[in-house]
């Protein structure tokens, strides 16, 4: 979604905020601008991509030592240079992540007092307002830019990230944060502040996150900060263990590969704590969880999309194995449904960015109605979510930049498998015997994913036939139904072909009636227990002349006959076999949109992380 960066430097700053939006690209977006202070504010705004936005940097000679940029993810206004930010009110420019709720009525009340808008967006209301609490129009004249801001924010009703820069103060630049993400990059010739820590890495590893209700004055020598309540605050620097490559392409021609490839790795690291465990502690999850663990009798979980498959798979994981009864619930339906809570019930919100807002806004609801046994499974060990919690598990799957999840996902996974052994442990279900066969089996995991990985040429192989289709049926049963859910969500948001996906045994209650030459039906067929119902489900596709693309374990007695299509899965992985057959759909779904030649790192109009309702 939007991304934002700042600078005010000893040097010419210009090239850092395109290179900055650059690598926020991965966020989703459709327009970017950006304005720098230079005898005067100087701005460059272009819909597309970054690239056009620099091309015309380049063009205009537009250079300065302080400027802001922005990377817009379109909410009010069409995707058009007029809507671009940085929005301007008389040498003042702004940029902004989030939504403001109130635009409107503020608009009313700018426009009443003379201000003209030229963009549909909620962003310039923002530019207007401080422009009119500068000048004493809304409230006492401020002092100053910082003061000006202070006084907005105060007018604000939403969530927003924001970057000010004005030709009255122009070697400064003010930010404030409520609600969307914005930290400080700290360096001995500038101060930097942008939406994502990738986008700083390349000045600087020392970082400092604001807190909601923060606002800072950033010249190139100090950081001024206050809090919500206006008091002076400082906040801790923290050194980032994001490298410059880990946001790299390297050898690869998209960060999906990249990422797909860097499962066995990222699992790796997701469970180093378990390399030499001879036995599980509930530590793992943060120094309560012992006692927390004890009080649990079921458990919610909250998520959206892939993380909420992730959640859906635990649950027959928790409940089999752990004998707790689990919920799994999408975030963005819980926060508004009237649901009973139990205060012994732990609330798992599940999110690789830490930031969406459905998800954030899904942890509030509970805690307001009384749970507190709170647990983060998440990616971004800075992240909202996870400052939000009681118990938190970092997965270590490093950054995430393709838009279509992958190694967040597995990564999850095995964060929930863990989760569900130590339920299970404190729930006296979990012999030792069992528990280091469970331990073993997870330390083997990364080897295991390897090993599917190399089916990639014959993945690769089935693409091409999917190249003239335009629907796709995913077919799975018990915890790989939610596995094929996954496969269908990543087939539709990269290629664009309308896949959905049903528990095998629904078939014949509706979907069969589909099913024809030209609906590939995309089997997950591990040799579990449910694999001669499974069978007997791909029969009745067969029968109605479906093309069946079957992911089937070696000892599943299915092969490749007229019409089925049969790749058999390296290892057959019992209760963990969701993580290995999710990694074959996704490269399936890889190659499938790169012969459909779309945008696979960037699919049309989705967003990395969405921090927007
Ligand atoms: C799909 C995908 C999305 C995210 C969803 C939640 O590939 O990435 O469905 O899973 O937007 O995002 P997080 O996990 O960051 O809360």
């Amino acid at each position: 979604m939007c991304g934002i960066v700042g600078a005010v430097s000893a040097k010419e700053c210009t090239n850092f905020l395109l290179a900055g939006l650059t690598t926020l690209e991965y966020r989703g977006y459709d327009s970017a601008g950006l304005a720098v202070l230079n005898n005067g504010l100087q701005r460059a705004r272009a819909k597309g991509r970054v690239a056009e936005l620099a091309s015309k940097v380049a063009k205009g000679d537009i250079q300065g030592q302080v400027g802001i940029a922005h990377t817009r993810w379109a909410t009010h206004g069409v995707p058009a240079e007029r809507n671009a930010h940085p929005h301007i009110s008389e040498g003042l420019a702004v940029v902004h992540n989030g939504i403001i709720e109130n635009y409107e009525s503020l608009r009313e009340q700018l426009q009443g007092l003379g201000y003209v808008f030229t963009s549909d967006t909620d962003t310039e209301t923002i530019a207007h307002l401080i422009q009119a609490c500068f000048k004493g129009q809304i409230g006492e004249p401020a002092e100053n830019l910082f003061s000006a801001v202070q006084c907005a924010v105060a007018h604000l009703k939403g969530a927003f990230a924001l970057a000010v820069i004005s030709e009255e103060e122009p070697d400064c630049l003010v930010v404030a944060r409520e609600g969307s993400p914005l930290m400080l990059g700290i360096t001995d010739e500038g101060h930097y502040a942008a939406s994502d820590a990738s986008a700083l890495v390349s000045v600087t590893q020392q970082m400092m996150h604001l807190e909601n209700g923060d606002i800072a004055r950033l010249t190139r020598d100090a950081v001024m900060l206050v809090d919500a309540q206006g008091q002076a605050v400082e906040r801790e620097v923290v050194t980032s263990h994001l490298s410059a490559n880990a946001v790299e392409l390297g050898e690869y021609d998209h960060f999906m590969q990249k990422e797909i490839f860097e499962q066995p790795q990222a699992l790796g690291n997701t469970l180093e704590m378990i390399s030499g465990a001879g036995q599980l502690q509930p530590g793992i999850f943060g120094a309560e969880a012992a006692a927390i663990f004890e009080q649990v009798d079921s458990v919610l979980i909250l998520a959206c999309g892939t993380s909420s498959y992730a959640g859906l798979t635990a649950k027959y994981w928790i409940e089999q194995v752990a004998s707790i009864p689990c919920n799994v619930e999408i975030a963005s339906e819980y926060r508004y449904r009237q649901s009973v809570a139990n205060p012994n019930q732990l609330v798992v919100v599940i999110s690789q960015s830490g930031e969406t807002a459905d998800t954030l806004a899904a942890l509030h609801h509970a805690k307001s109605l009384g749970h507190t046994h709170t647990l983060a499974i998440c990616n971004v060990p800075e992240s909202t979510i996870v400052r939000e919690t009681a118990l938190r598990f970092i997965t270590r799957a490093g950054p995430e930049i393709g838009v279509a999840s992958t190694k967040a996902f597995t990564t999850q996974l095995s964060a929930l498998f863990l989760l569900t052994l130590l339920l299970a442990k404190t729930n006296q279900r979990l012999s030792k015997e069992n528990e280091k066969i469970y331990l073993d089996e997870l330390r083997h995991l990364p080897v295991a994913v390897e090993r599917v990985l190399s089916l990639e040429p014959d993945i690769k192989a089935w693409s091409l036939q999917f190249a003239n289709k335009h629907h796709a049926l995913f077919l799975g049963r018990g915890r790989h139904f939610p596995i094929a859910s996954e496969g269908a969500l990543k087939l539709k948001e990269i290629s664009y072909i309308h896949a959905e996906a049903y528990p095998a045994g629904e078939l014949k209650h509706g979907p069969l009636a589909l099913v024809d030459a030209d609906m590939p039906v995309i089997v997950v067929a591990p040799n579990d227990e449910l694999l001669e119902k499974l069978k007997a489900n791909m029969q009745e596709v067969s029968a109605r002349g479906g093309q069946l693309y079957v992911f089937a374990d070696g000892d599943s007695a299915i092969r490749s006959t007229n019409g089925v299509n049969v790749l058999t899965m390296p290892e057959h992985y019992g209760l963990l076999s969701p993580v290995l057959h999710v990694v074959a759909l996704q490269l399936l779904s890889y190659h499938v949109a790169l012969v459909k030649g779309t945008d696979v790192d960037k699919p049309r109009n989705l967003a990395k992380s969405v921090t927007v309702e």
